[in-house]
């Protein structure tokens, strides 16, 4: 197993990638607390059972983030992983989108990762090592029309990925960031139902399908595990080809 005596937060494991993570990540052996805004969380934990916890977290709020380190290191004593996956995309065309939209964008998709990577690199720095995974997306790589807030936040992560990997590097923390192409799970469901819209998503992919949690969760494992000891500041892009065109 990858993750024989690990121990990890993955945000925003109530659905999609993030479960899908938390459910590999238990198959290989790692203890979990699932942090995330939906009561969804709780099903996740149900369904690993041992070694799992569910903490209700809005990751924008650093009370609620405190709160989720201090369950990891009440119930495991040590956080070895941190995965920072919740996020949200709203589409508006740029000159439409209301403030309040843009800032919870950020908050969530940009501060969030910065706040949870704030609390729990202090205790990396006691352990002497950790893995701390941030989920961008290829937005963060290449526009998207109608999701200025989505792709800013993410090409932030991305920098904020490099900036980490840098300062923390001689601390062995590895910081690595996954750049996602279309992935079917809750975020995309409605945009999937347009017909038009997949059929475009499955040209734009040159791989013969669209993405499943699954393959960005393997990806996920990687970037937390031992063999990836020597891989920090990267971003790890898994999009079915999108981007190498
Ligand atoms: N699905 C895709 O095509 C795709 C592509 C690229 C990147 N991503 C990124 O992957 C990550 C996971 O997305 P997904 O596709 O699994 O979507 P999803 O909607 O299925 O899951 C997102 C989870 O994050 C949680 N969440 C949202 N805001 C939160 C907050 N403030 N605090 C705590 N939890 C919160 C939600 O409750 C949900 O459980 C996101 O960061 C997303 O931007 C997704």
């Amino acid at each position: 197993m990858k993750l024989e005596n690990k121990t990890a937060i993955i945000t925003g494991a109530g659905s999609g990638i993030g479960k899908a993570t938390a459910l590999l990540f238990a198959r290989e052996g790692a203890k979990i607390i699932i942090a995330d805004w939906s009561d969804e969380g709780k099903n996740t934990a149900e369904e690993i059972g041992k070694n799992s916890y569910f903490i209700k977290t809005d990751v924008s709020r650093a009370k609620d983030i405190d709160n989720m380190a201090k369950l990891c290191l009440d119930k495991f004593g040590k956080i070895d992983i941190l995965v920072n996956n919740a996020g949200i995309a709203r589409t508006f065309p740029l000159h439409e989108t209301p403030e309040e939209e843009w800032d919870q964008t950020i908050n969530v998709n940009l501060k969030g990762a910065f706040l949870a990577s704030k609390k729990v690199i202090p205790e990396m720095i006691k352990q002497g090592k950790g893995k701390i995974v941030n989920i961008s997306s290829i937005a963060g790589l290449v526009g998207f029309s109608q999701a200025s807030a989505y792709c800013a936040s993410k090409g932030g992560l991305i920098s904020l990925t490099r900036e980490m990997a840098v300062e923390y590097a001689k601390e062995k923390i590895n910081v690595n960031c996954i750049a996602p192409g279309i992935i079917e799970t809750a975020m995309t469901k409605e945009m999937l139902q347009d017909t038009a819209l997949r059929k475009s998503f499955e040209e734009a992919t040159p791989y013969p399908r669209l993405g499943q949690p699954e393959d960005i969760a393997y990806a996920i494992l990687y970037l937390s595990s031992s063999e990836s000891d020597f891989v920090t500041g990267q971003v790890l892009t898994a999009d079915g080809g999108w981007t190498a065109k």
